[in-house]
């Protein structure tokens, strides 16, 4: 370096910086610079052998540049060679869009003590979910308004490692309001929720039919998702008169929410669904069926109603893959979600529901709690709160009890990516080809791994998951969130920059 060259270098180099700051400045995702991303560059490639793309599985390179991906190159097409530094080789491990997560509860603002987006979306990403959809409740207060959306944008904002959308509530208060369902939809939220049997939170009181209507004649207007816990409670079928000991039993639990509580929502809210065909009065509008358990009469009303044109779609979660009634000892209230986890014959008809396409997707329905409220102690089913902590694992329980069935890469990614991207309107995500967000993760499903103390969970209350304690297959390696490495082995990206989706 001569003089002059060495006098001028620093000058240079702030030319240099100015210049990067004013190219990058409106490209909001490139920030690796401010901690984002463990990866300090806007344009790289993703080497595999294994790349699940929407025609098939491919070896090659994914190559993203600013938060998109911008080709995906086959290896036989792989020309010139790019700087080594820019290619990441994972080998065989696979590569899959991000897992996209449309059914999680991260109870914040006013719950963060339950799990919160720091946490939540920390374990996300451990978990190769690059986008989760929170629902209305259990936050408090709930989702309901234009106020109330607002404080989850704020409670959001540098707080969430992964993108986050959000569904709005459909309550009696807004149900006939007109104006106030608008402006909660116009204010952003991807659709709305809404529950036909009590939701255990207060200011998120159950619907009627009659509600619902309302509510889907307004989301056909915007294209947007109606989606239902579908349960009306069958007080013909009794309460059970137990004592404490009878309370600690998962079959006196499993009698108070029978498969006849599902029947009867989902042919109530298909008096609602014969609105949503062709030429109905709530053509555009969609209703999707949240977590169903019940695999038998319920599922066979979900297909005739597909058969008879209504749009709707119908997701369940991996507790019910994973686990049968049988199995579920006294007093572990880990267990207890609503609907129940069912019999093992009713988990076989689940899993055939998703090999033949009859089950469209799957969901976390992640709802944690308070280990108190989900009273370990005493292990009551009928007092403990009902959900399943699950975030960080839905990929490898559902691989650990998928492959045995033969499940396929192709099938997790339309399960966990393709299917739930469609039903949150969110058409740049959901699958590896150019032009998507860089979405992805990047997985070995044949390492395993045992659930127990010493492994690293993100979750706020790992003791209150039903998982703890299971071996399983299916390691993330590395998550990528609009192009910003925010995972990789065991390692989080420092700065928290995922982005709120808003529609
Ligand atoms: C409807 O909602 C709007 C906006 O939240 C509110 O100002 C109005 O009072 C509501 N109308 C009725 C009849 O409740
Ligand atoms: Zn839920």
């Amino acid at each position: 370096m001569d003089f002059l060259t060495w006098k001028l270098f620093p000058v240079l180099t702030l030319l240099a910086s100015v210049a990067l700051f004013l190219h990058f400045r409106d490209s909001s995702k490139i920030s690796w610079d401010d901690g984002c991303s463990l990866l300090k560059r806007s344009r790289y490639w993703i080497k595999s052998d294994q790349i699940v793309t929407p025609g098939g599985i491919v070896a090659g390179a994914v190559e993203v540049k600013d938060g998109l991906i911008v080709s995906v190159v086959e290896a036989e097409d792989w020309t010139g060679s790019p700087n080594r530094a820019e290619v990441i080789d994972f080998g065989e491990a696979v590569v899959m869009p991000g897992l996209i997560d449309a059914h999680a509860h991260l109870d914040d603002p006013g719950r963060a003590d339950w799990e919160g987006f720091p946490s939540g979306t920390k374990a996300a990403a451990a978990g190769g979910i690059t986008t989760l959809i929170d629902m209305p409740l259990n936050s408090d207060p709930s989702t309901t308004s234009v106020e109330t959306l607002a404080m989850k944008v704020e409670a959001a904002k540098n707080n969430i490692y992964v993108n986050v959308g959000f569904w709005g509530g459909l309550v009696p208060e807004n149900a006939h309001n007109l104006t106030a369902l608008e402006a909660l939809l116009e204010a952003g939220v991807l659709g709305l929720k809404s529950f036909m049997c009590p939701s255990g939170i207060d200011d998120f009181p159950m619907t009627t039919a009659a509600h619902i209507k309302a509510g889907v004649s307004v989301l056909a207007k915007y294209r947007r998702p109606l989606l239902v816990h579908a349960e009306i409670e069958q007080r013909s079928d009794g309460y059970p008169e137990v004592d404490d000991e009878d309370a600690r039993s998962y079959s006196t639990y499993l009698k108070t929410r029978p498969a006849s509580w599902e029947e009867a929502a989902i042919r109530e809210l298909l008096s609602v669904g014969v609105d949503t065909v062709v030429g109905g009065a709530a053509e555009g509008a969609h209703i999707h069926v949240v977590h169903l358990a019940d695999a038998t009469s319920s599922l066979d009303l979900i297909k005739e109603a597909k058969r008879l044109g209504h749009s709707i779609t119908v997701e369940t979660c991996p507790h019910y893959l994973a686990f049968s009634a049988e199995e579920i000892k006294d007093g572990d209230t880990r267990f207890k979600c609503a609907p129940p986890i069912r019999d093992a014959e009713n988990r076989e008809k689940l899993w055939e529901a998703l090999m033949e396409g009859n089950m469209d997707m799957l969901s976390s329905d992640h709802s944690p709690t308070l280990p108190e409220l989900k009273r370990l102690n005493d292990g009551n089913f009928l007092r403990a709160w009902g959900g399943i902590s699950s975030l960080q694992f839905v990929l490898p329980v559902t691989w650990t009890y998928g492959r045995s069935r033969g499940v396929t890469f192709k099938q997790l990614a339309s399960w966990w990516s393709e299917k739930p991207a469609k039903l949150a309107g969110l058409p740049l995500k959901g699958a590896i080809a150019s032009g998507r967000h860089a979405d992805i993760l990047v997985w070995d499903p044949s390492a395993e791994f045992d659930l127990d103390d010493r492994h690293p969970v993100h979750l706020k209350h790992p003791s209150i998951s039903a998982y703890m304690g299971k071996r399983l297959a299916g390691k993330v390696i590395a998550t990528f969130v609009r192009g910003n490495l925010v995972y990789r082995d065991g390692k989080h990206a420092p700065a928290a920059c995922g982005t709120q989706i808003l529609a």
